[in-house]
């Protein structure tokens, strides 16, 4: 009895000593090492050229093929769909034109959204289109200022009352003449958010002068975008 539980214990300390060894004697196997391993790239730093290409043509010569480009046709989680309407050739105005059939992809906006796209508008364009939107902004300042061009009066011209809201996303994501593309300061959701500022003052106005203008100067909104009216409802 004595001997056989002698024997349990040492056979129990012998297989413990034996795998505790931290002697590794062989590496072990991988099932697809590319999955287990993966070839970390670090931001901005070069590719080694003798392991990575981005041409096709070396494609099968041990190298990895790597563009870090998305793949055509692709967009990341969460985006929005990209405009469709590319900026025209000079002397081309069919995009331009097109444009003003575009949605708004960013309607009804919440009170919080709409104070944050008022700032927008302040710190971006007010500049140049002024406070009250009447195109005549510190640059300007009635033909004295610095900026010689006349800023389009958002809100008190008829023009631009009903100029839909695809339309103004085409002018200040591409720039049209003395002014320049927003698409690089501002993300295209707050391009959108602004419009609907410029959108939802441009009815307040109509609404205080009614009925004289209010044809002009909601008719875009109505025909273009259902969505932008509700908004400006609910904006106070
Ligand atoms: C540097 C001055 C300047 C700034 C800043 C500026 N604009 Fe303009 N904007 C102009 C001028 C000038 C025009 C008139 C262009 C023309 O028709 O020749 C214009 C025209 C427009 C038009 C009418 C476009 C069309 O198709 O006729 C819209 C809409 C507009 N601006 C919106 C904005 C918005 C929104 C911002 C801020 C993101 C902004 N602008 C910032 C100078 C400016």
């Amino acid at each position: 009895m004595m001997k056989k539980s002698f024997g349990i214990v040492l056979t129990i300390a012998v297989v413990l000593l034996v795998s505790c060894s931290d002697v590794r004697r062989e590496p072990g196997r991988v099932y697809m090492p590319d999955m287990a391993y993966s070839r970390a790239l670090e931001t901005y730093a070069q590719r080694g050229s003798t392991k990575f290409t981005d041409k096709p043509g070396e494609l099968g010569e041990g190298k990895i093929y790597y563009t870090a480009m998305p793949v055509g046709g692709t967009m990341a989680r969460g985006d929005e769909l990209p405009f469709p309407f590319e900026l025209d050739k000079p002397g081309d105005s069919t995009n331009y034109a097109g444009s003003k059939a575009y949605p708004n992809q960013y309607p009804n906006l919440t009170e919080g959204e709409m104070k944050e796209a008022e700032r927008l508008y302040l710190v971006n364009c007010a500049i140049c289109h002024g406070m009250k939107l009447d195109g005549n902004g510190p640059l300007y300042k009635d033909g004295n200022g610095p900026f010689a061009s006349k800023p389009a009066t958002l809100v008190g011209d008829p023009r631009y009352e009903a100029m839909p809201v695809g339309q103004m996303f085409y002018s200040v994501t591409y720039g049209k003449n003395a002014m320049g593309s927003y698409a690089s300061q501002i993300t295209s959701k707050q391009r959108w958010m602004i419009i609907d500022y410029i959108k939802a003052q441009q009815a307040g106005k109509a609404k205080q002068s009614q009925p004289t203008t209010s044809v002009d100067s909601t008719s875009g909104a109505k025909i273009l975008n259902k969505d932008t009216t509700t908004a400006i409802k609910t904006n106070k």
